[in-house]
């Protein structure tokens, strides 16, 4: 008999619900917080409100897609965290009152794990390929960039991380600073289209192992357009593509050079790409050149399950629900947590 999740996602801006019928996605509705925009970034008071007032429609919504009822869910996903620690609260406590109203487990998901598992979401009608065990997953999000290693579902190994900022934070603040909206990201992605990718040069971190660092290429970006606008005031409108090509393919070299040595000196070649920016043209770009070049057997996950999402958290739940690794409603959220 199919097992079905119902799955909750509020770690940060976005409120999701989504169902499961054991790995194939039945449904997944997400409400995405504009309140942010005007301010530059997520207000975290605003994110916790805005979560309330969303939860509610977008469960019904999740579960009325789906075509079942509440009383055919056997069990209740919800991301624990990393994440805003009010975000988290709101969808939390939401799990726990349904599941213990509905008498059903519940299953506590962490948001990072989620986003590595979304590369096993089905879905009828739809082509997939998951990526075998073990593989290597470049997680890149608003708030994380890491290299793990993927030995099972439920065993995963950091082999580096970020020491300072996250590949999308590095895009966001940069935009920012060019006068481009919240979440700069795909700003810059659209504008990098018709922009010189080699006309400026960014610095790049030089630090061991395969850790990651995005600081020094955010001052460096910051200085150059600070010394160039107090030449020409008009700087940054006049070399605005060239610009965002500049810094996005400074970002996707420093990700991709870490991710070829932890290729090379692991000897796995399935890699896979996962958070936010894998939504990023250059950086999928750059997986289809490494692909030709070195072999690679590489793992790119649909648009719509790239940012924040209860697809991720449901499937995450399916393999908890079969190793019975379900939680207790006493649980507290996390704002900070490794893999
Ligand atoms: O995974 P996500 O939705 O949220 C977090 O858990 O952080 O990732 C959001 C991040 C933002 O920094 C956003 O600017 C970035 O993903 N992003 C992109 C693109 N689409 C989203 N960065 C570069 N290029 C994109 N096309």
């Amino acid at each position: 008999m199919s097992i079905h999740i119902l799955a909750i996602e509020s770690s940060c801006d976005d409120t999701s619900a989504a169902v499961l019928s054991d790995n194939y996605l039945l449904s997944n509705v997400t409400a995405s917080q504009k309140v942010h925009e005007s301010y530059g970034g997520v207000v975290p008071e605003l994110a916790s409100r805005a979560h309330q007032q969303n939860i509610v429609p977008v469960v019904s919504e999740a579960i009325k897609q789906s075509g079942l009822k509440k009383e055919d869910i056997n069990a209740i996903a919800f991301t624990r965290g990393p994440g805003l620690m009010g975000s988290l609260m709101v969808g939390t406590s939401f799990a726990k009152g349904l599941s213990a109203s509905l008498g059903i487990p519940l299953i506590d998901v962490n948001h990072l794990q989620a986003h590595i598992l979304a590369h096993f979401i089905e879905k009828k009608d739809e082509d997939h390929v998951a990526p075998p065990f073990p593989f290597i997953c470049l997680l890149v999000s608003g708030g994380n960039s890491q290299i793990v290693l993927v030995k099972a579902y439920n065993d995963m190994q950091i082999l580096g991380q970020t020491i300072d900022d996250a590949a999308g934070e590095a895009f966001d603040k940069c935009a920012k600073v060019m006068g481009l909206p919240y979440p700069g990201g795909p700003v810059v992605d659209r504008l990098a289209k018709e922009g010189d990718s080699q006309k400026f040069k960014f610095c790049k971190p030089h630090i061991p192992g395969f850790d990651y660092s995005f600081s020094g290429l955010k001052t460096s970006f910051l200085y150059t357009l600070r010394d160039e606008v107090a030449k020409n005031p008009n700087f940054v409108q006049e070399n605005l593509n060239d610009l965002c090509a500049s810094l996005q393919t400074t970002v996707v070299e420093i990700l991709m050079d870490k991710l070829k040595k932890a290729v090379k000196e692991t000897g796995v070649n399935h890699v896979a790409v996962a958070g936010g920016v894998s939504a990023n043209s250059a950086l999928r770009a750059a997986f289809e050149d490494h692909s030709k070049r070195y072999g690679w057997k590489i793992y790119i996950p649909k648009f719509a399950y790239t940012t924040d999402n209860a697809a991720m958290v449901g499937i995450t739940g399916y393999f908890k629900y079969q190793d019975k690794d379900f939680c207790d409603i006493s649980l507290p959220p996390y704002a900070r947590v490794e893999i």
